[in-house]
């Protein structure tokens, strides 16, 4: 068992991976990886809820995070990789606590409601779909971790857990209501509250430079672009500038890009003194050198991702998935046990097996 203080965190299998999610949360787990026990889940089941008559596509985007997953960095041999839907006791877990949480309170959530604008899904979702939201309780909880590292959208999700937690803490476990956060463990509580941690930059723009880059607005870079690709999308970035000797705006697109990608301190500053300066330093020149920047970060990930290419592929990542979904369990199982014995509910002992 590990003495390392615990990390949760995941993805729903929508698609590629982007930098947005990089600099948002990838980039914090690969780092955080030997500090902390990681716990990294696939939110399969979660993918159903605005997808489910595309199983197939399910699937295939399942097994494909994982492969950017492990090209971006994050280790198999380090990190625990949880496919939620071989968990049982994340789902039972999410009675329970969809048990202590007012609907008023779940529907309230703000990224359920963006969601449910930006997908246009207007009052005909499915039931499951709210509940998904309760379900990510569980998914963290289940784990019993300490730190989420999350793009800064997850951070309304990250609270009802944590008033779940102390519910469950306080109800079940005796913990005083008026205990500090950090010390709900300490005093007798099965869950520790979990803090969500925002990666460096909360949320990159897109390659439009206005909104925020997500697949489905077509103004991502995403993990398994070429340099050429790479070099074409920063190529239509707009600056909103009109002449190279005119003095730039160091707080439009180009420069997020420019402060979010280039690793030197010194090079930055020198080209944001030149661009406020409008000293004959053109878009397409910084353009290039962010492109390849990028190049540079997304090289080795590229190189990682060889061995998991192809029908070859996806047999290694299935392998992985199977030695970890045993782990997982272990580790889920022992926190339901818990948390059903504060419950009341431990009538005898089960154990899981899977083949
Ligand atoms: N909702 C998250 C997303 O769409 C995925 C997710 C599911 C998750 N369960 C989680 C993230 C638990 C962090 C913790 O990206």
């Amino acid at each position: 068992m590990s003495t390392k203080p615990r990390i949760l965190t995941g993805d729903t299998p929508t698609g590629q991976l982007h930098l947005g999610h990089w600099v948002g949360s990838l980039e914090n787990r690969v780092k955080l990886q030997d500090e902390y026990e990681c716990f990294f889940l696939i939110a399969n089941m979660h993918a159903f809820t605005t997808r489910a008559d595309k199983p197939d596509e399910i699937r295939r985007s399942t097994l494909d995070i994982v492969k950017d997953w492990i090209a971006c960095g994050m280790d198999p041999e380090k990190s625990t990789f949880v496919l939620q839907t071989e968990i049982p006791g994340i789902a039972e877990l999410t009675w329970y606590l969809a048990m202590l949480l007012p609907f008023n309170r779940v529907m309230r959530n703000p990224t359920l409601k963006t969601e449910l604008e930006d997908k246009g899904l207007g009052d005909s979702y499915s039931f499951g779909f709210p509940m998904y939201s309760v379900g990510q309780c569980a998914d963290i909880l289940i784990f019993r971790p300490e730190l989420v590292p999350v793009g800064e959208d997850q951070l309304a999700h990250i609270e009802p857990c944590r008033e779940v937690a102390r519910r469950f803490n306080q109800l079940y476990c005796g913990v005083n209501p008026h205990t500090e956060d950090d010390d709900y463990v300490k005093e007798g509580g099965l869950f520790p509250i979990p803090e969500g941690k925002v990666g460096r930059v909360a949320r990159l723009v897109g390659t439009d430079g206005k909104l925020k880059m997500s697949k489905s607005l077509n103004n991502a870079i995403f993990l398994t672009d070429t340099f050429k690709q790479i070099k074409k999308k920063m190529g239509g970035l707009y600056t909103g500038r009109t002449a190279m000797d005119e003095p730039g705006d160091i707080n439009n697109a180009l420069f997020e890009y420019v402060r979010a990608f280039i690793a030197d301190d010194e090079r930055i500053k020198e080209l944001e003194e030149a661009y406020s300066q409008g000293d004959n330093i053109g878009d397409g020149h910084i353009k290039v050198e962010i492109a390849e920047h990028i190049d540079k970060l997304l090289e080795p990930m590229r190189e990682r991702r060889v061995p998991f290419e192809g029908d070859e592929g996806d047999k290694k990542v299935l392998e992985i998935l199977r030695e970890h979904t045993r782990q997982a369990n272990n580790a889920a199982e022992e926190t339901l046990y818990l948390a059903k014995q504060a419950m009341k509910l431990d009538f005898g002992k089960r154990t899981l097996m899977f083949e």
